[in-house]
């Protein structure tokens, strides 16, 4: 089997099918209450239209273990593994579960490509702590320094008033302390259920109300997150920060330094990145699947790393 050229010009364009289809294949579970139902309708969307994407790949940044069948696992392979283009695959077909059970805003589905070898293997850690800001930000921001000296500094560069400076928080018990720090530095927080991949590229992303990301999410959420990120050119820092009890024990016994932030590059080693994402239900980045009689319109956004392409495509599939 002949693998997909991913520096093709045309890969992107190829890529967006693959969260196309799962979007639209979940777009039936919306608002039917069951998380499982939506899932595995776009897992196996993704799984079909990466096998017919002939890519050479496999999953690192998957739903877990083998054994959770029908989920895409990690270790999954796509292709003949056995050639030279080797390729890291990232995936979470749906991002917010949830919000598409409960027909909420920001469902979207995602994926990220990058050469072997150059996405970061958190092992056990299921939890990471997140810092994502614009591009004019990067490097500026030390991870040790206050809640306020960091939005601060993020205002100055910004060329605005801490006042007007909206920060991006899952709303969980866990964030209560940072929440209330960053009223107490004058910034606004913006509270979401779920979802904070959505949170991360608005952060860095141009004209989007967010201006900042902080908290602790998913790990995988964290990886697919930081590859936006490096393709957009934005800021992205993470720290492992288990919450789980089984987690910390496995974290600590796999010897990872909680303590220690990752730098954005640290998370995805390649400029060689591609990501897109679909969005289920409409939300703070596109418009969820929207139905008429004779089609299924969905927005998708594309990023390509090497050329710092941002596409937003609209595409209209006919029933
Ligand atoms: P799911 O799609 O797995 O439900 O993830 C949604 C999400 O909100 C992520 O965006 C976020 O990183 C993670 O869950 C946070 O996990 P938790 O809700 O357990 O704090």
């Amino acid at each position: 089997m002949e693998s997909v050229d991913t520096h093709d010009l045309i890969f992107p364009y190829l890529l967006r099918k693959v969260t196309e289809r799962a979007a639209l294949a979940s777009y039936k579970w919306i608002g039917r209450g069951d998380k499982k139902g939506g899932d595995n309708a776009a897992v196996e969307a993704m799984r079909s239209s990466l096998k017919e994407l002939k890519l050479n790949g496999t999953v690192v940044i998957g739903e877990g273990e083998k054994d959770d069948a029908p989920k895409m696992y990690n270790g999954e392979v796509f292709g003949d593994a056995t050639t030279s283009n080797h390729l890291d695959i990232a995936v979470d077909p749906v991002e917010g579960t949830t919000y598409l059970a409960e027909g909420q805003t920001n469902a979207m589905s995602v994926i990220a490509i990058s050469p072997k070898g150059t996405m970061f293997d958190p092992g056990p850690a299921f939890y990471m702590e997140k810092f994502s800001a614009p591009a004019e930000t990067r490097g500026k921001i030390k991870m040790d320094w206050s809640t306020e000296k960091k939005l601060r500094t993020v205002a100055k560069l910004l060329e605005k008033d801490l006042e007007s400076i909206t920060v991006f928080v899952l709303d969980k018990p866990r964030h209560r302390n940072l929440v209330e720090e960053i009223y107490q530095a004058g910034a606004r927080v913006s509270l979401y259920p779920a979802g904070d991949v959505a949170g991360a590229l608005m952060a860095v992303m141009p004209d989007s109300e967010i201006d900042v990301l902080m908290g602790t999410g998913g790990t995988p959420e964290g990886i697919l997150s930081a590859c936006a990120i490096r393709a957009m050119g934005g800021e992205f820092m993470g720290r492992m920060d288990p919450q789980l009890a089984t987690e910390i024990v496995r974290v600590r016994e796999a010897g990872i330094d909680t303590s220690r932030w990752y730098d954005r590059d640290e998370l995805i080693g390649s400029e060689d990145v591609h990501f897109c994402a679909t969005g289920i239900t409409s939300g703070l980045l596109f418009s969820g699947v929207k139905s008429a009689k004779h089609y299924f319109r969905t927005e998708t956004l594309i990023l390509t790393g090497t050329t710092k392409e941002m596409v937003s495509l609209t595409n209209w599939h006919s029933r």
